[in-house]
């Protein structure tokens, strides 16, 4: 192991900026993901939360700044539709891109519970199924990073709970540092292991979540660290 490998950061980000005409949207953002952390992002509408994760997925070419934007080659992005492509069969979608992966796509969609959809067409999928996909085609590519933007914004209440117990899984499993942007703040002390809000262009609060899993909203310490992050994002209770 290299000396001191263990401080060294999967996403290293110094005073980012991100102006659109002359707003800046980012100003001045610092941010370090440790190796297999996972990170919750919460903000409110408008904060630049998406902005920020596609400077960190390589998708703006606009980002300026005085620091530096140090992200791993190997990213995955899931975004709130999955994004499959219509006319290509599930087995398809999740290997796309990769030669002679078929065998790995076959375990992914193991892993996310659709064995035998292989063959199915996307939209022979409820929307949840469809978001499964979408993370079995971000990690048959073994990413360093997953940057996910309310991948489950648009899931029912109890789809969505199942995701979680999902995600969790698979991040146990993988061990990918996690960016998941959510304006769910139950669902980010759920998941995370910190959970940090964004304001004004910067990181405004953190939240190191040491709670025992399973997590439970009825635990004091979930209570507790809830509201101090409602009071960041400027709602009071
Ligand atoms: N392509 C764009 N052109 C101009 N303004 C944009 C563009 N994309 C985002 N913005 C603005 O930047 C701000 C942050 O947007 P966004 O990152 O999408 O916020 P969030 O994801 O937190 O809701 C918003 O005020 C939005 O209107
Ligand atoms: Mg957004």
């Amino acid at each position: 192991m290299a000396p001191n490998a263990s401080l060294v950061s999967t996403v290293q980000v110094r005073e980012l900026v991100r102006r659109y005409d002359d707003r800046a949207v980012l100003d001045g953002l610092d941010l370090d993901i440790a190796p297999g952390e996972f990170v919750a992002l919460l903000g409110k509408s408008g904060s630049g939360k998406s902005t920020l994760l596609r400077a960190l997925a390589g998708l703006d070419y606009d980002v300026e700044g005085s620091g530096e934007l140090a992200v791993p080659e190997n990213v995955s992005v899931v975004f709130q539709d999955s994004r499959l492509l219509p006319w290509a069969r599930v087995l398809d979608n999740v290997v796309l891109g990769l030669s002679g992966a078929d065998d790995r796509g076959l375990r992914s969609l193991d892993e996310v519970g659709l064995a035998g959809r292989e063959q199915a067409w996307p939209n022979e999928l409820s929307g949840g199924e469809q978001q499964r996909v979408a993370l079995a085609r971000s990690l048959v590519r073994e990413p360093e990073l997953l940057l996910a933007d309310e991948p489950f914004g648009a899931l029912d209440a109890l789809t969505r709970l199942k995701m979680h117990v999902l995600l969790r899984k698979l991040c146990a499993a993988h061990q990918p540092a996690v960016l998941l942007v959510t304006h769910d703040v139950d669902e980010a002390i759920v998941l995370a292991d910190r959970v940090i809000v964004l304001d004004t262009g910067r990181i405004v609060a953190e939240e190191t979540i040491s709670l025992p899993a399973p997590r439970s909203a009825a635990d004091p310490g979930f209570a507790a660290v809830r509201s101090r992050l409602l009071d960041a994002l400027g709602v009071s209770v």
